[in-house]
């Protein structure tokens, strides 16, 4: 199986990528820092046409959108400068969607599938407020999955999106209630669970149901 991973370099995306390694997937990971085997700063678009071009006829079985910020951790009211809200969107909403709409063609050789990650924080029914930015670009990640799985049903083409636990990164904190490990092997559970039958789902790193 051949699994594409955005933000390989640290967290998450780096736990995911050394488990898809250690039971002998093919694994690319990017990174924007140049550590990955290919360099994707999922803002720009100039770099994603360079990963569609690197990635030429290789199906790939499953693209993992896993970079994400959290940059408004921690504002006040008063806070929130437009200039964040920018930022957040570029990478967590137009980020996911440009890497999606590059690898589409090596997706639809594969019938593949592809995981969204985004964040219980994504949730409408469940609002205690604050850190606005996050909230609204991972539900804006939640309602592009979702619709992206409509889409492209026909192309054979599943589509999830997945709270990944509170997980002790450096975006989690070591306050956070579960290890790289565990979310890794919970989440890995989940993409392999993923089908046409479930596209359009919203899940919890454990398997249970997120509610929207
Ligand atoms: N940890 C949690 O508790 C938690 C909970 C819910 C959801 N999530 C989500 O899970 C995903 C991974 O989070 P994490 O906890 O592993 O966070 P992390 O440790 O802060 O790592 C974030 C990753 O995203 C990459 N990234 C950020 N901006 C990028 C850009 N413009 N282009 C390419 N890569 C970029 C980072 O690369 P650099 O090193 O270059 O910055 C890094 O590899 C995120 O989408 C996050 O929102 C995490």
């Amino acid at each position: 199986m051949h699994v594409v991973i955005t933000g390989v370099n640290r967290g998450i995306g780096r736990t995911l990528a050394d488990n898809y390694r250690a039971r002998g997937d093919k694994l690319t990971g990017t990174a924007r820092d140049g550590s990955a085997q290919v360099v994707l700063d999922v803002t720009d678009p100039s770099q994603h046409s360079d990963v569609a071009t690197y990635l030429a006829d290789q199906p790939v079985d499953l693209l993992i959108c896993n970079a994400g910020v959290y940059l408004d951790k921690g504002q006040s009211i008063d806070g929130y400068p437009a200039d964040m809200w920018a930022q957040s969107f570029a990478i967590n909403v137009t980020g996911v969607f440009l890497t999606i709409q590059a690898l589409l063609p090596n997706l639809r050789a594969a019938r593949g599938k592809i995981a969204i990650i985004s964040s219980t924080m994504a949730s409408h029914t469940r609002a205690p407020g604050g850190s606005y930015i996050y909230r609204a670009s991972k539900a804006a990640a939640l309602s592009l999955g979702r619709n992206l799985a409509t889409d492209l049903r026909d192309d054979g083409i599943a589509v999830g999106i997945y709270h990944p636990g509170w997980v002790r990164t450096d975006m989690g904190g070591p306050e956070a209630d579960i290890t790289l490990d565990q979310a890794a092997e919970g989440l890995i559970e989940r993409f392999d669970a993923l089908s046409l039958e479930t596209t359009g789902c919203f899940e919890n790193w454990d398997g249970r149901p997120h509610a929207y």
